[in-house]
């Protein structure tokens, strides 16, 4: 029988806590911006489970439920500094302008702390990233040329920011879809990898390796491959570094794994789910692209199959048909529309049919993740946790898990096991809702 691991010490989170994201898009100045806003008082952190939520402690009638940001020890807002990489050398403002999320009488407002980011030089492989390119790239090199490059301006951002701690978030586009290769079996396979620039590392792998040999927690906010190898797992472990990805879980796959846990809770059964959306932003431009929509596809395909686990249910759900489709359609810029026709089987076989049309916005959605992403994986890092941290699997599409596992995708079992990590950190007595009252 596993027994719990005892309660860990957890570090004080005083002193400036160092934000790194490659990608300075659409996700990464709403996340910015709507940061600025929020500490000048202008706007409200919804949608962001540490600003907002509270978690209940101890027994119903204790009446106990402080807020998570009370509860446990997180970086305050005001404590952030934001850095990050592009091809694209527009400032946070000019690049938030140019995403069109926010509106310009809010960016305005904001002007002068999103004027002071100027993203990075880049390492770029287009090879990955096929429909953009840009001017802002490190010189020509190695792939461990570029490692290390990286490792630098991790270095510099640190002293010239005066950061005491740094957490790297991945809000770049989507890289084509690859599987781990032979050179991700080990780290001495991958290091020689690097310095032969072998084309199956990718630039996010690149900036994953940089973050955990500096000793950063990475977060991948993309469901291409990235830290989820297993030479990068490893290094994790080896370097007691937190990691967690892949793909925010935000639009279409946020309502499937609301919907499917309640639809198999009452043992309906599910013979067809379409899912298709129009999206114009530039995330949407890489998407139309074949080899980077394959990376999402397989990211958004993977949820229902495991929530509704046809191997133990075939009567409800061995026939089910998912579809998932991304049309790129420059009109609606970030303001995403979703459809799924969800095909419904109840009493006695008899079909019946639920429509969803989800008028997102995506980065909207998307930027409290980043939040929660990189208040929780400082405090994991703090807390002494390394490796992949399932427990934040609730803001993802595609969990990563420790080898061997299947991801968890139903989001009240996510919601459930990042609570009650939370409880355990301080100690307190997980909630397994059992209410033993009745034998009293
Ligand atoms: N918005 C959402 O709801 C959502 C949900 C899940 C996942 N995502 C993922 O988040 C990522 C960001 O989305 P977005 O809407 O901000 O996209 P975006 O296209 O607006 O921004 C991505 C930025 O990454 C830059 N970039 C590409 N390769 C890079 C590299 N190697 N180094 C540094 N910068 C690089 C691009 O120039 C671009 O500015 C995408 O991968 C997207 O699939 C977004």
């Amino acid at each position: 029988m596993s027994t719990t691991p005892a309660t860990p010490q957890i570090q004080p989170a005083g002193g400036k806590l160092g934000i790194l994201i490659p990608g300075m898009g659409a996700v990464t100045t709403t996340f910015i911006a709507g940061v600025e806003a929020i500490k000048r008082g202008i706007a409200k952190p919804i949608g962001s489970v540490t600003q907002l939520a509270t978690i209940r402690l101890g027994k119903r009638t204790d009446n106990n439920s402080p807020m998570i940001k009370d509860f446990v020890p997180l970086s305050a807002l005001e404590n952030l500094e934001f850095g990050g990489w592009d091809i694209f050398d527009e400032n946070c403002y000019e690049a938030a302008v140019h995403a069109g999320v926010l509106e310009r009488t809010l960016l305005d407002q904001l002007k002068e702390p999103l004027s002071l980011i100027k993203p990075m030089p880049a390492v770029f492989d287009s090879n990955y990233v096929k429909r953009i390119n840009g001017p802002n790239q490190k010189p020509k090199g190695s792939k461990m040329d570029h490692a290390q490059a990286l490792m630098e301006d991790i270095r510099n951002f640190k002293e010239s920011r005066g950061c005491d701690r740094l957490v790297m978030i991945w809000c770049g586009s989507t890289e084509v879809f690859h599987r781990a290769a032979e050179v991700h079996q080990s780290m001495e396979a991958f290091e020689a990898g690097l310095v032969a620039s072998d084309p199956e590392i990718s630039p996010s792998q690149i900036y994953a390796y940089a973050a955990l040999k500096m000793g950063v927690p990475y977060a991948n906010g993309a469901p291409h491959l990235a830290v989820d190898a297993p030479c990068l797992v490893e290094l994790a472990r080896q370097l007691n570094v937190p990691i967690c990805g892949k793909d925010f879980k935000t639009g279409q796959t946020f309502m499937k794994t609301l919907i499917a846990p309640g639809l198999k809770s009452r043992m309906l059964g599910v013979t067809g789910w379409f899912s298709t959306n129009i999206l114009g932003n530039r995330d949407g431009e890489v998407l139309d692209e074949p080899g980077s929509f394959k990376s999402k596809e397989e990211s958004k395909l993977s949820a229902l199959h495991q929530i509704f686990q046809p191997e133990l249910y075939p009567d409800l759900y061995k026939d089910l048909y998912h579809k998932v489709r991304i049309e790129y359609y420059p009109p609606r810029g970030d303001s995403k529309e979703g459809w799924d026709n969800i095909d419904i089987v109840g009493w006695l076989g008899y079909p019946m049919q639920i429509k969803i049309n989800f008028l997102c916005r995506d980065s909207i959605l998307a930027a409290p993740l980043v939040l929660d992403l990189v208040l929780l994986m400082d405090l994991a890092q703090r807390a002494g946790m390394r490796g992949v941290q399932e427990w934040l699997s609730f803001f993802f599409k595609a969990p990563m898990t420790a080898p061997g596992l299947y991801p968890e995708h139903d989001i009240f079992i996510q919601l459930m096991k990042m609570k009650n990590t939370l409880r355990w950190m301080k100690g307190e007595q997980l909630i397994t809702h059992l209410g033993l009252e009745y034998y009293d």
